[in-house]
């Protein structure tokens, strides 16, 4: 591929327009994104969550995490109230680069009485508008499949992590049996976009999600890049046969 293109799902596009296009995408699913979570997982979604976040441990009186890519809440929402469970002091930063997602995620934290502990900041997470060695826990559910620049996604984690934080990252990923694969496959090119259809009248943010999911690096290969990005003791574990895994790593102490 060209240096100034990516892929965009299947498609070949300039890098500069990339996240634009994701934006639109975002943009045009953000009311509707939590019900087609739902739809299309058939609520695995939230079991996966809930174990990306028995990641967190709430260990300290106080913590301070962000969740980037953070959307319309769904991981931060988990985060707050398993903290109010242990009664841990926690403030977890909504970060996203689409305003129409924290928009959304800012209603539902309202109406969820959770408003208290969430920050929601809208930017870019391969500039992050935060100082190095802010946060204890990083988390990223669903949300780096979409950037531009991976590797500079993960650089900018490094940074804003304190030394000995923790990365936890939810993604999509490669399902590690053949006929498997294939009826999921079969289940994603062409029951997800007609859900997309149905529900949304948008077919190509589905077909986006499908592409973009195949696109993404395998376990390993993932794994590797978060290494390159300085963290250490980096391992992952596989969710339903991998159709997604959950990554974590370590920020050196020194
Ligand atoms: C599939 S949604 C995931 C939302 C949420 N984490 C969840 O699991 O429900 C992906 C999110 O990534 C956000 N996103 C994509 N590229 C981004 C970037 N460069 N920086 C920050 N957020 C980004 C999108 O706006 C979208 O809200």
């Amino acid at each position: 591929m060209e240096d100034n293109k990516t892929h965009f799902g299947f498609k070949q596009v300039n890098r500069d327009e990339k996240a634009g296009l994701v934006k639109e995408i975002f943009s045009n699913v953000a009311k509707k994104y939590d019900l087609m979570n739902d739809l299309m997982s058939a609520g695995v979604h939230r079991i996966w969550k809930d174990k990306m976040v028995k990641e967190i441990e709430f260990s300290n009186a106080e913590i301070r995490t962000i969740d980037l890519a953070g959307g319309t809440g769904d991981v931060a929402f988990r985060i707050v109230r398993k903290a109010r469970e242990k009664n841990v002091k926690c403030q977890v930063d909504v970060v996203d680069i689409n305003q129409e997602m924290l928009n959304v995620g800012a209603e539902r934290a309202v109406d969820n009485n959770l408003f208290a502990d969430l920050k929601f900041t809208c930017c870019d997470g391969e500039k992050l508008c935060f100082e190095d060695n802010s946060f204890d826990f990083f988390t990223i559910a669903f949300g780096i499949r979409n950037f531009t620049n991976i590797d500079a996604g993960l650089s900018e984690a490094y940074r804003v992590l304190k030394p000995g934080g923790k990365f936890i990252c939810l993604e999509f990923s490669k399902v590690n049996d053949y006929f498997l694969q294939k009826i999921y496959d079969a289940y994603s090119f062409n029951v997800i976009p007609k859900i997309g259809e149905v529900i949304l009248k948008d077919r190509s943010s589905y077909q986006y999600l499908v592409e973009s999911i195949r696109k993404f690096p395998s376990q390993d290969n993932f794994k590797k890049m978060i290494e390159t990005a300085g963290f250490e003791k980096v391992s992952y574990q596989n969710l339903t046969f991998g159709t997604a895994a959950i990554h974590v790593g370590y920020k050196k102490i020194n």
